[in-house]
């Protein structure tokens, strides 16, 4: 049973409560704004994607190595990165409502309303036509080609507008494309200003000697300060990666959207250093590398999407994202972007340290280039959530609600019940757990009928339950029911832990991807 988008979007998050997947920050004190606490299960999937990704980074990479960085950094670094004077966000306040916007996502957001009429007009000619060909009605339906070229048009002033920090006009760009605020409902704006992202904090226990540091805006750097560390101690040669995850920090003006952007997050990056010149062929792979990974998660090759970034950050020279539709359309998940030697450049400059490579194919030294593949984890988390919640109709009319995570992934791997609560049937059921623990994390339920306790699993994803009758203690078998199918088998005991380790471990994932 489809449901409209701003439904599942609620569903989610109330799900997402009623689980333990996620909760509100401090709810007891009325939470804090776009900071959220990971529950039980959420912690566990979490987990999974995190270990997931990186054992695609490094484990099946020879080349790639990961680190854990401390998330406080000496204050220089982030002068030399260039976040101190250039990690803004242009925005505007509404007069009469008060609220803030970012002046950017004001103008995307006017763009995607666009987007969304195309997207309609192609809908309504699929149904309309036979062998409709969608790039053709595209080229040729004149409605559909004035929106584009709307589209284009608003799309080039804003980027011209961008590059040269003109904020005036970004300023009038909103007025003439005459949005509202969709609190107010007026076009009353203030001026479009910078704000910068970073929180800052001080170190040292006397306030005179104390120094402002920050809390760290993106792991990367943690990765460019290290490089020649580890560069050294690990004997990389070039091309080579260094991964690592962890937490990260901004205040975000905008922070709606659930754990779409907060304030708290966590980042999964890799900065791949390469020979200068080959930069664009590993940008092309990393691309591709990063879309697969996502694809392997099953969750459909239509829910994903490049995007070509209309502004490069001051370190780029070339970034695109890999977009995914949550429930409010196609945005950022992941970027992909080529930093060239920006980062070790500025490391070198500010620190006076020597931040190079010495090649023995060319026997010469250079500051290598950098393809960096940035994924925030809570994003992630969110559209593997999104694309997993159904609601199923079954057969007689009942209604099912299931979370289809990718098995590898599931909180859970496995459930077992005893039939009954009696007959020697949890005890056999215990020792089933005892047997599977030690490899997965499974759980154990007793309550209520057993049609009631796969609804309970299904609703969090558990991918097989497992259980114990009256004829477990004749011949050894159990019957395993399979979520997504409803399915049951019946399996000898001593095969469970097979039977699962085809179909739930990370490696059946891995494989997929090389
Ligand atoms: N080191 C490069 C970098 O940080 P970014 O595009 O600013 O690039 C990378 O961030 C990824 O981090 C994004 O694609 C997104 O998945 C995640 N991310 C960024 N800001 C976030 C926020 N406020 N909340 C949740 N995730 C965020």
């Amino acid at each position: 049973m489809s449901q409209k988008p701003e439904d599942l979007f609620k569903n989610i998050i109330s799900h997402s409560k009623e689980y333990g997947f996620i909760f509100q920050s401090s709810e007891i004190y009325d939470g804090l704004s776009a900071v959220y606490d990971y529950g039980q299960l959420g912690a566990e999937l979490k987990k999974n994607i995190r270990d997931y990704w990186w054992k695609a980074m490094v484990q099946l990479h020879e080349n790639i190595v990961g680190i854990d960085a401390a998330i406080f950094m000496h204050p220089t670094t982030w002068k030399a990165s260039g976040h101190v004077d250039a990690f803004n966000d242009p925005l505007i306040d509404n007069k009469d409502s008060k609220k803030r916007y970012r002046a950017d996502v004001l103008i995307e957001d006017h763009v995607a309303k666009i987007e969304d009429k195309i997207k309609k007009e192609v809908e309504k000619a699929a149904k309309r036509f036979e062998n409709f060909d969608e790039t053709m009605f595209r080229a040729t339906n004149g409605r559909v080609k004035e929106y584009q070229d709307k589209i284009d048009a608003i799309n080039l002033r804003f980027k011209t507008a961008l590059n040269d920090n003109n904020l005036e006009e970004v300023k009038q760009i909103i007025v003439d494309l005459e949005i509202v605020c969709p609190i107010s409902g007026s076009r009353n704006w203030t001026d479009v200003r910078q704000f910068n992202l970073m929180f800052s904090t001080s170190m040292g226990s006397v306030s005179e000697d104390a120094n402002t540091i920050y809390l760290r805006p993106e792991t990367a750097q943690g990765i460019f300060v290290n490089y020649l560390n580890v560069q050294k101690t690990g004997r990389m040669k070039i091309p080579f990666g260094i991964a690592q995850t962890g937490k990260a920090f901004r205040n975000e003006i905008v922070a709606r959207q659930f754990i779409f952007r907060m304030r708290e997050f966590e980042q999964m990056e890799m900065q791949f250093f390469v020979k200068p010149g080959t930069e664009m062929e590993w940008y092309e792979y990393w691309k591709k590398a990063r879309l697969n990974w996502h694809l392997s998660l099953g969750m459909g090759k239509e829910k994903y999407r490049y995007h070509d970034h209309l502004k490069l950050a001051h370190y780029a020279n070339a970034a695109c994202d890999i977009e995914h539709e949550f429930p409010f359309g196609f945005k950022e998940l992941e970027g992909i972007h080529s930093r060239t030697d920006f980062d070790l450049k500025q490391h070198e400059q500010f620190s006076g340290k020597k931040l190079q490579y010495f090649d023995p194919e060319l026997n010469q030294s250079y500051v290598p280039y950098v393809v960096e593949t940035s994924v925030g984890l809570d994003r992630l988390f969110l559209s593997i959530l999104s694309s997993a919640l159904k609601e199923e109709v079954l057969e007689g009319g009942e209604t099912r609600t299931l979370l289809s995570l990718p098995p590898a992934l599931a909180p859970y791997k496995a459930a077992v019940f005893p039939l009954i609560k009696r007959d020697g049937l949890p005890e056999l059921a215990e020792k089933i757990m005892n047997q599977l623990k030690f490899d997965y994390n499974i759980t154990y339920d007793e309550k209520d009928a057993v049609g009631r306790r796969y609804r309970r699993q299904d609703a969090i994803g558990t991918p097989y339950c497992i259980t114990v009758d009256h004829q477990s203690l004749e011949d050894n078998t159990v019957t395993v029911r399979h979520r997504d199918s409803m399915q049951q088998d019946r399996i000898r005991i001593e095969d469970l832990n097979a039977f699962l380790d085809e179909r739930v471990s990370l490696k059946s994932l891995l494989k997929s991807i090389v």
